[in-house]
């Protein structure tokens, strides 16, 4: 079957353009680079890894849950047009949910794929180019994934409009660091969110196992954001910052506000209000956008976009405290789980080795 027979709503078209006017900067200063930026290049080649082969793909997918998620991880199970519903109906909604989070997340990989690829054109150092083309395979790999893991759900959905202006908004601005700012620091914040939900709550292995790899990599671009951009601010004037800032906040509230899958519940057939109101009041949706905001809003400050319309901005919204976290931490545990399910495949292989060297 082909991939875009899966598609239950249209994609409008095969291909989407986006418009560009930036320059492509080479670099004659082959030095050594930064000393940080280096590493995390070295770190970046060291740790490349095959999806075909670090994965196995025989594992199957329950056809009514198949990330044997929780109940309440569907937003809208509390709603009562799916109380009503038969067990096999109910089967059918949070198929289609979770396809189409995980058509989300597939989509928004190539983005990512295509800011990487703008990174290395587009940035004057040539230290963060070498970095920008380990990531651009990181992305290109995650693409490979997701699409491996939605050919097993046998429906897929095209791009949100909210992403598809949150990417365009990105790409179109001509001034690099905007492409970092956007992506490295934004959708890589909001897609470590949303992956960590999956990785941490699904009772199926095997996507569990692809956003815990997925998300192994995605730590070092937030990282690779940076150190970018920390050493790039404090050379702006506040003007500039401000305008950052802007887009920032206007970011923030795109993610917390228009992430509502109501095309979704279109294509279902459910009513709308019900289901929106049950997934504002959804402890779930609550949960992601702690932890969302838990991965951006450090990371604005310590890249030094912190003046006063930020910090105001994130107060009425009430995320201001997460600027305390952790980002460390948060990186270090997301590496101990990516390897932990390293070690749980091994485990599983010893044994079968040995059960058949003992036949
Ligand atoms: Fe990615
Ligand atoms: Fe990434």
């Amino acid at each position: 079957m082909a991939f875009k027979d899966l598609y239950a709503l249209s994609t409008e078209g095969s291909t989407w353009s986006v418009k560009q006017d930036f320059d492509t900067v080479f670099n004659w200063d082959y030095d050594d680079g930064r000393a940080g930026m280096m590493g995390l290049y070295a770190k970046g080649k060291e740790m490349q890894w095959d999806a075909v082969t670090r994965i196995d793909w025989s594992q199957e997918l329950d056809e009514d849950n198949p990330q044997g998620m929780p109940e309440e991880s569907l937003p809208i199970h509390m709603a009562d047009c799916y109380k009503r519903m038969s067990e096999k109906e109910k089967g059918v909604v949070r198929r289609n949910f979770q396809a189409w989070q995980i058509s989300q997340f597939m989509q928004g990989e190539q983005g990512a794929l295509i800011c990487a690829a703008k990174i290395v054109t587009q940035v004057p150092d040539a230290d963060s180019k070498f970095y920008a083309s380990t990531q651009t395979i990181d992305e290109a790999r995650h693409v490979e994934a997701y699409r491996s893991l939605l050919k097993k759900f046998k429906v897929a959905y095209p791009m949100t409009k909210p992403l598809k202006e949150l990417i365009d908004q990105t790409l179109r601005d001509s001034r690099w660091d905007m492409t970092y700012l956007g992506m490295q620091v934004v959708i890589e914040g909001l897609a470590l969110a949303a992956f960590g939900t999956i990785r941490d709550n699904a009772q199926n292995q095997l996507c569990a196992q692809v956003n815990a790899y997925v998300m192994q990599d995605e730590s070092r671009h937030v990282a690779f954001g940076r150190l970018a951009l920390r050493d790039f601010y404090p050379q702006l004037t506040q003007k500039e910052r401000d305008e950052r800032e802007e887009f920032l906040l206007e970011a923030s509230y795109l993610m917390r506000d228009r992430f509502d899958a109501v095309e979704l519940w279109q294509h279902l057939d459910l009513p709308i209000e019900e289901c929106a109101t049950a997934m504002y009041e959804s402890g779930f949706m609550e949960k992601f956008r702690n932890s969302l905001f838990a991965r951006i809003v450090p990371i604005v400050k310590d890249i030094g976009l912190w003046g006063d319309y930020i910090r105001k901005g994130y107060e009425e919204m009430g995320v201001i405290g997460y600027a305390q976290t952790d980002v460390q931490a948060l990186q270090d545990e997301d590496d101990f789980i990516a390897k932990r399910f390293d070690a749980r495949r091994a485990e599983v292989q010893r044994v079968i080795d040995r059960a058949q060297a003992a036949e």
